[in-house]
């Protein structure tokens, strides 16, 4: 740990030299701009102008978690399947969520209200399907660039009277930078000017070629409007989500992801999860991005309370001491001074990053000017 002088650690302070002798002086060193001055020195120093010092410090998740991350299969169960709906701008993806919702979830509920929450589960053949209700660009995007695969199935709605269009393809891009297999929804089949041979010819040209064609793209023509063909699409979800043999196992501690969290006036930070593997319960501890909370309550879609989440399920949890971000990564910690650590440590380093590189001082700044 090499010294400094007191110019060059002003100047990495982003002070003048005289305001840094100055502070040296009331702490008893008498020094002069090219004096050096020790690390420790430093670090009062940049602690009184409200720079803390800091050792660059990974966060070594690492062991943090003592859960076996490989299952045992016997411990493995089917677990419904998650998908996204995605598209161009009006080709009618929230008709169809909404559609889909109204014509399952709302189903013999009394009133018919149903909770939004980002995510919710219908059932079809005795089958749950989870349907993310958020823009599927941002599930592929935000939540991949923090390596959480969320969806297993893309729904791709594409309006046949207007054909492929620009955001059509760049949903075909996320969905095969993520391995996510993709069933077109060719909706709007109630227009008179609807073409669904020319949908089909057009996406064939980008690798998506149906199966009466020799492909194997499942094509499903739809009108969200009408409500025609949503049952079709369902049972083409499940068939897909039978060959992807999707599994979990939920006898351990959870894992998921936040889908979207929000700060309500009246219960605090309220984040929908969707659980990936294991089982979330009320009063687990748990890690949500930056925050840790202990589990006070969990609410289902339907807004009903529930006690326990198994996998591919969407709850909101209440108790998380502040709203973690989309797409962050949640984990049940059975030792709850593991999981405040893990929280502070990532908090900390969030603020760091934050504050920006230039207000920011490290060891290694302040080495590499030597
Ligand atoms: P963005 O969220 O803006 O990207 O649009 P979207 O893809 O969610 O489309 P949305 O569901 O808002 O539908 C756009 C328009 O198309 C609305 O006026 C819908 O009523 C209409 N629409 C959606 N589905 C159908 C359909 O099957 N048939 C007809 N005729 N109109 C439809
Ligand atoms: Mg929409």
């Amino acid at each position: 740990s090499g010294p400094l002088s007191v110019g060059d650690f002003a100047k990495l302070l982003r002070k003048e030299a005289s305001e840094v002798i100055r502070k040296l002086i009331a702490l008893g060193i008498m020094a002069t701009i090219n004096q050096e001055i020790d690390v420790e020195t430093m670090s009062v120093i940049s602690e009184e102008f409200g720079v803390p010092l800091k050792y660059e410090e990974e966060v070594d998740e690492s062991n943090f978690d003592d859960q076996e991350e490989i299952d045992d299969p016997k411990d493995l169960v089917e677990r419904p399947p998650v998908v996204t709906i995605m598209g161009h701008v009006d080709h009618g993806k929230t008709t169809l969520l909404d559609k889909i919702r109204q014509s399952k979830v709302t189903e013999g509920e009394a009133g018919g209200i149903t909770q939004h929450i980002g995510a919710y589960q219908v059932e079809i053949n005795e089958k749950k399907i989870t349907f993310l209700d958020t823009p599927g660009h941002a599930a592929f995007t935000t939540m991949r660039a923090r390596g959480a695969k969320v969806t297993d199935i893309t729904i791709l709605v594409v309006a046949a009277d207007d054909g492929v269009m620009p955001q059509t393809i760049e949903a075909i891009n996320h969905a095969k930078a993520a391995e996510v297999p993709i069933i077109v929804a060719v909706n709007k089949m109630d227009k008179p000017e609807s073409n669904p041979d020319r949908v089909k010819q057009q996406l064939t040209e980008h690798g998506l070629v149906p199966e009466e064609w020799g492909g194997e793209t499942i094509f499903v023509p739809v009108s969200a409007l009408k409500g025609e063909g949503i049952d079709d699409l369902l049972e083409m979800v499940l068939l897909v989500s039978e060959v992807q043999e999707l599994k979990a196992n939920p006898s351990k501690r959870a894992r998921g992801v936040v889908i979207e969290a929000e700060l309500d006036k009246g219960r605090g930070a309220v984040a929908t999860v969707l659980v990936q593997n294991g089982t979330l319960k009320v009063g687990d501890g748990v890690v949500a991005g930056n925050y840790f909370g202990k589990i006070r309550a969990m609410v289902n879609d339907r807004g009903r309370r529930v006690k326990v989440a198994t996998p591919s399920t969407p709850v909101e949890i209440l108790g998380l001491s502040d709203v973690p971000g989309a797409g962050d990564p949640l984990m049940v910690f059975e030792d709850e001074k593991k999981g405040r650590a893990i929280a502070e440590k990532r908090l900390f380093k969030q603020r760091e990053e934050d504050r920006g590189a230039n207000s920011r001082v490290t060891l290694d700044d302040l080495f590499k000017q030597i």
